[in-house]
């Protein structure tokens, strides 16, 4: 057990899938694994355990931006043994051909703030995915016929943003969404050896202001899982 999961030694795959909603870790889990165990459920935090074609995989959320996803991925990595992390989540599209319910593959994921802002100082980290992670998720979507853009994200430490600036800035560069969660993701990643990718739908867009109708959200969801599965084990 950890201060926020309490799971036992081994109830913890190599491989983890990171929703930020714990609810949809448990809807994941139920839908695609076999055998699923809840493993965790520390203040409301779920996690399950099960088999995908055989292989171990831990469903667990990590909650919303980076302070939270930060406790549960240092978990998983330095006390649990976790070796590859992918999340699944939703985005805000920046640019007009990112379109409502594609998919994002992160291959970089900028940041004004993070956990591990302070460790930088005035170095400006760059935080990336794992690109053999990067690579079979393009092709495992590709082959969905999954309509999917790769590169740079934005993750904010703010959902109600009072910097239509900086949003403004992160479009004119090409970043294709915003998020809350993955550059603190890449960055331990980094930091312990670990894979790393952050698989998004589209769920609302800055510029189009659009937005996924709540029916639409539990197919968007399952394709990114079943994304994130064929890529882990590729
Ligand atoms: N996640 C989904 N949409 C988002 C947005 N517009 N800003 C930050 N995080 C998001």
């Amino acid at each position: 057990m950890t201060i926020h999961i309490g799971a036992g030694p081994g109830d913890i795959a190599e491989t983890v899938l990171m929703p930020g909603d714990p609810y949809r870790a448990k809807w994941a889990a139920e839908t695609f694994l076999k055998d699923a165990r809840c493993i965790n459920e520390v203040r409301g935090m779920l996690g399950f355990t099960g088999t995908w074609n055989g292989h171990a995989v831990t469903i667990h959320g990590s909650g919303m931006g980076m302070p939270s996803l930060s406790i549960y991925a240092n978990e998983l990595i330095r006390d649990y043994g976790a070796k590859t992390l992918i999340r699944i989540g939703s985005c805000g599209g920046m640019q007009e051909k990112v379109k409502i319910r594609d998919v994002i593959l992160a291959m970089t994921s900028s940041t004004l703030s993070t956990p591990s802002r302070g460790i930088f100082r005035e170095l400006s980290f760059a935080p990336c995915a794992d690109f053999g992670l990067l690579h079979a998720a393009h092709a495992a979507a590709t082959a969905k016929g999954t309509p999917t853009h790769v590169g740079g994200i934005y993750s904010s430490d703010v959902f109600y943003d009072e910097r239509p600036d900086l949003n403004e800035q992160m479009v004119r560069h090409g970043i294709l969404g915003v998020e809350m969660e993955a550059a603190e993701l890449y960055t331990l990643a980094a930091r312990y050896r670990v894979r790393a990718l952050a698989v998004l739908t589209v769920s609302d867009h800055l510029i189009t202001h659009e937005a996924l109708p709540s029916e639409d959200r539990e197919r968007s969801f399952g394709d990114m899982v079943e994304i994130a599965l064929t890529a882990a084990f590729t």
